[in-house]
């Protein structure tokens, strides 16, 4: 006799079937797994043998076979734990066949026979819910695989006995409720920088239109200040927005106590960082930084001392808004749109134009610096920033009156402006930065006097095809920010502004 579970394996973000078949036969006393297990999941023998015996369950001295179907998908992580341990309890004629056959299992056991929470209970709980499929997951990620729907089963027991005691009917487990989680620290607010009215604004144009952004400035201007400041007034995310990050989250295995979060992403991986853990892959599959990003903000401070190979992985994910993983034995897609905000020094002594200053490599250390930085990484950047650096009378002027909030409310009417506008449209976007390079004309529109201003800029600047359709793009979230209906010379021209410095680095590089 063969049980049959349910259970799962990753390609990316996906979740797709594995059925574990466990068979006791007649023979010499083994336990072998087959399917492609990786080392996790031959590891599970032991777990599963330890689990069952903490709760009286000795394995029969037979011959004990697993396999995991399909055979030529490779199967990783510790979650096999739990459908092996049913498998082998219904094979052994413990629980019922007919009952677990219904359900798609995940788990980790403990020698102690509890069960511990693994990564991606909520793609798991998505794929049962579509596929008419009850869930079996550790207590912990109850809450987050409740997020899949209100009309399936869940049972999430926090161990094998009170799984065991609900199969039997002895005792009953409730129902897991969908939790979103409180944000406990109150973010900074953009109140406590002094002056910087510049990159305050292009700070709120950023956030509104989901642009790139790049702050050049001196030490101690306040660029990581500014940045740190973005989410307060990022609008939330909307419930869909909240699922596409979560399922990534939940994947990675970082989805905080099983439960939801409606703030935006906001990753500000070390200048260390590998390309891998930037880009994702690795020896397993993993997403990186720019997919953990997805729908929120990447945030890279002390851009050129990133490996400019780890930079250049940046460009395609920047334009496509998704990143293909290949390696050897897999290539996987995960979702990347994130925008990516950068700061930087104008030079290696952090001090390239300021008054009175000359550095002691003279141009050199500046060109240097920037150099690091690919001509088309920057091209990709919408709006270049100085932010220079803030005198003691500016540190000492009254703070400003304006907070977060009420920055954060002109984001969120531009943010509705723009949703307005490409839901009549018919396009399935949300903010400017994603206009397609096919609509871009219709979306923004120019009257004749603010085109010929663009054409003779983008001559001028030596503007690239991206480049031009990016302050086009830009321009229309200056206009929304304004409440504007049409995209004038003064947002073409502010949007150009924002341009210049890349054009000369770009040079430069
Ligand atoms: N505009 C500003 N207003 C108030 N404090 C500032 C400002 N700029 C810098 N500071 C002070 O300097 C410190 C360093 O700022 P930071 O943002 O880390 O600089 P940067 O990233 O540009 O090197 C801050 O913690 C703050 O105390
Ligand atoms: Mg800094």
């Amino acid at each position: 006799m063969v049980a049959h579970i349910k259970t799962v394996t990753f390609l990316g973000t996906e979740a797709i079937a594995v059925d574990v078949q466990v068979q006791i036969s007649a023979g010499m006393p083994a336990f072998t797994i087959v399917g492609l297990p990786d080392k996790a999941v031959a590891e599970s023998r032991e777990r599963v043998r330890a689990a069952l015996g903490a709760v009286g369950l000795a394995l029969p001295p037979k011959r004990i076979t697993v396999n995991l179907a399909p055979g030529d998908l490779p199967k990783e992580g510790s979650h096999f734990d739990l459908p092996i341990a049913l498998g082998l309890m219904a094979a052994a004629d413990i629980i019922p066949i007919d009952y677990i056959s219904r359900f798609i299992a995940i788990g980790e056991l403990s020698l102690d026979g509890s069960i511990a929470r693994v990564g991606g209970s909520l793609p798991t709980a998505i794929f049962a819910n579509s596929h008419n499929l009850s869930l079996i997951c550790p207590e912990k990620c109850g809450s987050e695989a409740a997020w899949a729907g209100d009309d399936f089963e869940i049972l999430a027991p926090s161990n094998l006995i009170s799984l065991i005691n609900h199969i039997k009917g002895d005792q009953v487990l409730v129902r897991p409720v969908a939790q979103a989680h409180k944000p406990d620290m109150k973010t900074p607010d953009l109140q406590d920088i002094r002056g910087q009215e510049n990159a305050k604004r292009a700070l709120e144009i950023t956030a509104a239109g989901g642009h790139n952004m790049l702050m050049v400035g001196p030490p101690g201007s306040g660029k990581s200040m500014l940045a740190a400041r973005l989410s307060g007034i990022l609008p939330v995310l909307q419930t869909s927005e909240m699922l596409e990050t979560s399922i990534i989250a939940s994947v990675a295995g970082i989805l905080r106590d099983g439960q939801l979060s409606d703030a935006r992403p906001f990753r500000a991986p070390h200048h260390s960082a590998s390309m891998a853990a930037l880009i994702g892959g690795g020896i397993k599959p993993r997403p990186g930084e720019i997919s953990l990003a997805h729908r929120g903000v990447l945030f890279l401070d002390e851009l050129p001392e990133f490996g400019p190979r780890v930079l250049d992985s940046l460009r395609q994910p920047l334009e496509t808004g998704e990143v293909l993983v290949s390696r050897a034995n897999y290539h996987v897609n995960y979702p990347a749109k994130f925008q990516l905000i950068a700061a930087m020094n104008p030079c290696k002594c952090g001090m390239a134009g300021q008054v009175g200053h000359v550095c002691k490599r003279g141009a050199k250390c500046a060109d240097d610096y920037q150099a690091r930085l690919s001509g088309p990484l920057l091209d990709r950047i919408d709006i270049h920033i100085h932010v220079p650096a803030v005198s003691p009378q500016d540190l000492s002027l009254p703070v400003s009156k304006e907070t977060s909030k009420h920055v954060a409310k002109r984001v969120a009417l531009a943010r509705q402006i723009q949703t307005s506008r490409f839901s009549d449209f018919g396009l399935d976007i949300l903010t400017n930065s994603e206009i397609p390079p096919q609509h871009i004309d219709k979306i923004v529109a120019l009257d004749a006097k603010t085109k010929n201003l663009l054409f003779r800029a983008s001559e001028k600047l030596n503007l690239s095809a991206r480049a031009y359709h990016r302050v086009m793009r830009l321009s229309r979230t200056i206009a929304d920010i304004d409440c504007e209906e049409n995209v004038n010379t003064g947002h073409i021209a502010e949007a150009l502004n924002y341009r210049n410095l890349s054009e000369r680095k770009a040079r430069v590089a």
